[in-house]
């Protein structure tokens, strides 16, 4: 195998650093932003088991990307946790050489119960979704499918065992705006990093609307009237959240502003499908199938010219063209969010 570790461009110069493997598109919520109970119903034709990359396929795919410059690994769903035995796939994923952080995207519905094996097995991070601390509202949001106590027992088990926790809320309005105060004073004092996310129009089910969008601005001028912000540097390069300290404090928010301040000039990442496709954008309408010559029996360098062509013929900037497009344009058919995650 190639191991030359050359990180590879894209055609916009941008070089690749992050792979994020969805490994089911299953999820026990249905947050209407997302996963709407009308679409998907119990009749929704997700994928069967035998159509999901085993663990092993998956780890073959990571050793290729770190030769391509992939250094960070995220799992996100669907709902990761109802995969099975995921603390397997972390130590897998962790043990490769060349991988330096492993995260993970959850909705937290089962994390209690698992945070500590995902911590012995080698995770160092996890982004917890919760858009409420009303549990109404909370209730709504995520089709009635889970209590806000669940999440924050959580978010608390993945504290305990020593896991990096950040809090992801998605704003929209109308609907949960109203939570954005009581949702920065609570993790103000709690400690994880609460990150404020744009809604954004991803797949074709969630009605997204312009209107619905509460601005990055708004979000700041909002926290900035009762505890005053300062602009604090990326952690890295392409972070996609802003950050922002609490002034005389050390604790700070993000804020993900993929509609009104977008970032695709920095986007380093892959995203990888639970079937084994690559996608280059979440907003892209095709995957590139990696399974099919992986269980074909293609070779290492094989799959390597495959996946290297695809990054450096990569265009993709969604975010940054979303402007140029008007009502009148037919709508793109892109994947669902659940199917890439996020
Ligand atoms: P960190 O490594 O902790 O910075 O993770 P992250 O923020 O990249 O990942 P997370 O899964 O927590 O995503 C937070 C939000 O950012 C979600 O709404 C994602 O859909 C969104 N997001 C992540 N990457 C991209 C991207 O490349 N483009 C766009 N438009 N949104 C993204
Ligand atoms: N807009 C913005 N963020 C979204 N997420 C899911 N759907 C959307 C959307 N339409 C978020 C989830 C999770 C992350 C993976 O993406 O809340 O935190
Ligand atoms: Fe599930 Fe996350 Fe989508 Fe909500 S946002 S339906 S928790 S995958
Ligand atoms: Fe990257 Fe596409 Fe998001 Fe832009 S819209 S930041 S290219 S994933």
């Amino acid at each position: 195998m190639n191991n030359e570790n050359v990180t590879w461009s894209d055609a916009l110069g941008r070089p690749l650093r992050d792979l994020r493997i969805s490994v089911t598109d299953r999820c026990n919520f249905r947050c209407r932003y997302c996963m709407p109970a009308e679409v998907f119903g119990p009749d929704y034709p997700f994928l069967p088991r035998e159509e999901l990359l085993t663990f092993e396929e998956i780890l073959r795919l990571v050793r290729l990307f770190v030769a391509g410059g992939v250094e960070k690994v995220r799992i996100t769903g669907g709902e990761p946790l109802l995969r099975r035995d995921l603390p397997r796939l972390v130590e897998m994923v962790k043990g490769v050489e060349g991988i330096r952080d492993v995260a993970l995207t959850t909705n937290a519905s089962l994390l209690a119960g698992q945070a500590r094996a995902l911590k012995e097995a080698g995770l160092d991070r996890v982004n917890i979704s919760l858009d409420a601390l009303d549990p109404q509202v909370f209730a709504r949001m995520n089709g009635h499918r889970s209590d806000v106590r669940r999440v924050l027992a959580g978010i608390e088990a993945a504290e305990a065992a020593g896991l990096q926790v950040k809090v992801n809320m998605v704003v929209q309005k109308g609907v949960n705006e109203d939570q954005i105060l009581p949702m920065a004073r609570y993790f103000r004092e709690k400690g994880p990093i609460l990150r404020f996310i744009e809604f954004m129009d991803v797949g074709n089910s969630n009605g997204w609307d312009l209107k619905q969008v509460v601005s990055k601005g708004e979000i700041l001028e909002t926290i900035h009237q009762e505890m005053p912000l300062e602009k604090i540097k990326p952690n890295y390069y392409g972070e996609v959240a802003d950050r922002y300290r609490y002034q005389g404090s050390e604790r700070e928010i993000g804020v993900i502003a993929s509609v009104t301040d977008t970032f695709c000039s920095s986007c380093t990442r892959a995203r990888l499908s639970a079937d084994g496709r690559l996608f280059t954008c979440l907003f892209a309408t095709e995957g590139t199938d990696l399974r099919g010559p992986l269980r074909g029996g293609a070779g290492d360098e094989e799959l390597l010219n495959r996946m290297k062509a695809v990054w450096s013929r990569r265009r993709d900037r969604y975010s940054d063209e979303r402007h140029t497009l008007t009502e009148d344009l037919p709508r793109k058919q892109k994947v669902e969010m659940s199917f890439i995650g996020g």
